[in-house]
């Protein structure tokens, strides 16, 4: 007996005291002077497609230079998920890009998804969370039902304005309700579709949402800075007047007429009343939170064209959401609404495949201090792309990736089943605050077209692989009533 626990005594003090693995460097391509890797990235219609290429080569984890910046690549979710989850604290940190700044008043950090993770941060998210992220028994989920059952007629009857059976751009009115939608919830206002000031916010969001969703070489070559001189100061004044809008339209009424006794009518109150409780907080503050929030509607309307263009192509998947919201509305007596979401599961399998084909980037991580992946090195300031591209298309993680089947998303009985790594929303701390809305008025404002028009292409769609926004002009559609 002795014996033995004097074994296991040497073998404690031989494993504590044995000399650690020193982390490795994470091994990569040697960058050029200038412009450090970025040509490895030229030839791919999104740089992750050159990231899987490159993990072939180097390994699921690797180092690139864009220009001078050190990064790291992750390519599978084992990596990804130390990353997010495990070392979520090391990576709270986002890449320092001028576009950043001059969208968001000069400072990236007074947007929620681009800024440094920081105390602030947290109050944000908290803040946000009872509005963006409404649980399914909540009352908050009531009210966005409400809310999107409430905007489907002035929808469809901008709908019918359109010229049916010629090809017309359907996309500023997907715009415009999805934009009334986020209005009407989070700030008890909405705005008539032929609102000039209206119309062009919209416009600005959607160019913000399809810059945002773009490279640009000058992110990693700062001394392009001089060529791209128009090109910040457009985005500048996109934001401003996005702002003033927000300011003169929304907030000056809210104020005027807050009761700060009474419970938050709306996120906006939510906000405003926060500001008096927490010295922390800032009118810069709330006002910038705002703006990011009502502009998650362009993200929504964008994925709603996306999922309209794969289903021009696939007419099959249209005509099973049709007949999932005729049953359910009893053929057209009402409106679907998202009670009915548990009866469609069809139209919300669409919706999931259409975010694995599209596979939106994960905004891009920074370490925030010293740290290590996989026992590899990772020095502060390392900016992290986690590449979802791999996980929504490799052949590792579905069969038959390349091919659109919603059924992949369904279980024999018929309900919805997502694998444990499709994380178009990412994870972690600093997971996508509003998915939640994405499903809830994705799946509205899908489901209502369908179940009023067969819709086509003349002109073939295009989309983007790797990215979620289509340009805001972009394909037109052919919108046929339903009989
Ligand atoms: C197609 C729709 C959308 C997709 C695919 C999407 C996806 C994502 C992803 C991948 C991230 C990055 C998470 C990370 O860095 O780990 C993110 C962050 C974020 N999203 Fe979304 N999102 C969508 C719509 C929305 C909407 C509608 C809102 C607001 C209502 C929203 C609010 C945010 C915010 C505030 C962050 C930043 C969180 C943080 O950095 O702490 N998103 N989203």
């Amino acid at each position: 007996m002795l014996a033995l626990v004097g074994l296991c005594m040497v073998l404690l003090v031989w494993w504590f005291s044995r000399p650690k693995k020193s982390p490795t460097t994470v091994p990569g391509p040697k960058p050029w002077p200038l412009i450090g890797s970025m040509h490895l990235l030229a030839g791919y219609e999104t740089p992750f497609q050159a990231f899987t290429a490159l993990s072939k080569i180097y390994g699921d984890i690797f180092s690139i230079h864009l220009g001078s910046a050190p990064c790291v690549v992750v390519n599978n979710f084992k990596l990804i998920k130390e990353v997010l989850i495990a070392k979520g604290a090391d990576f709270g940190g986002r890449p320092d890009f001028t576009r950043f700044h001059k969208l968001f008043g000069g400072d990236r950090n007074n947007s929620l998804a681009l800024c440094d993770w920081s105390s602030l941060q947290k109050t944000r998210r908290s803040i946000a969370r009872t509005y963006c992220s409404p649980r399914f028994t909540s009352l908050q989920y009531d009210r966005v039902n409400n809310v999107g059952e409430e905007e489907l007629d002035s929808f469809l009857a901008e709908l019918s304005r359109l010229p049916h059976g010629q090809s017309c751009d359907v996309k500023p009115a997907v715009l415009k309700v999805c934009a009334n939608m986020f209005t009407q919830y989070m700030c008890s206002t909405s705005f008539p579709y032929d609102d000039q000031d209206f119309q062009k916010i919209v416009r600005y969001f959607d160019e913000i949402f399809w810059e945002i969703n773009q490279g640009y070489a000058v992110d990693f070559l700062p001394w392009l800075l001089p060529v791209y001189t128009g090109h910040m100061k457009k985005i500048s004044h996109w934001a401003t007047e996005i702002r003033q809008f927000i300011l003169s339209r929304i907030i000056d009424k809210h104020r005027s007429t807050l009761d700060y006794n009474s419970q938050p009518r709306d996120f906006t109150d939510a906000l405003l009343m926060h500001l008096e409780e927490d010295p922390n907080m800032n009118w810069q503050h709330i006002i910038f939170e705002l703006e990011d929030f009502l502009g998650g509607h362009s993200a929504i309307g964008n994925l709603v064209m996306v999922t309209l263009a794969a289903v021009v192509k696939h007419p099959e998947v249209a005509k099973r959401i049709q007949n999932e919201v005729d049953t359910v509305t009893n053929n057209g007596a009402r409106y679907p609404n998202l009670f009915d979401k548990a009866a469609m599961p069809y139209t919300e399998a669409t919706i999931l495949e259409t975010l694995r084909t599209a596979s939106s980037p994960i905004v891009p991580h920074v370490a925030s201090r010293d740290t290590e992946i996989d026992g590899h090195q990772v020095n502060k300031g390392t900016i992290v792309f986690i590449n979802n591209y791999e996980l929504n298309q490799g052949k590792d993680y579905w069969e038959e990736p390349a091919l659109f089947k919603p059924e992949r998303f369904l279980t024999a009985s018929g309900g919805i089943i997502k694998p444990a790594h499709f994380i178009p929303f990412s994870t972690g701390k600093r997971t996508c605050i509003g998915q939640r809305l994405v499903q809830c008025f994705s799946f509205v404002v899908l489901a209502t077209l369908l179940q009023h028009y067969d819709i086509r292409a003349k002109d073939g769609v295009k989309v983007h692989p790797g990215c979620v926004a289509v340009p805001p002009d972009c394909f037109k559609l052919v919108l046929t009533p339903r009989k």
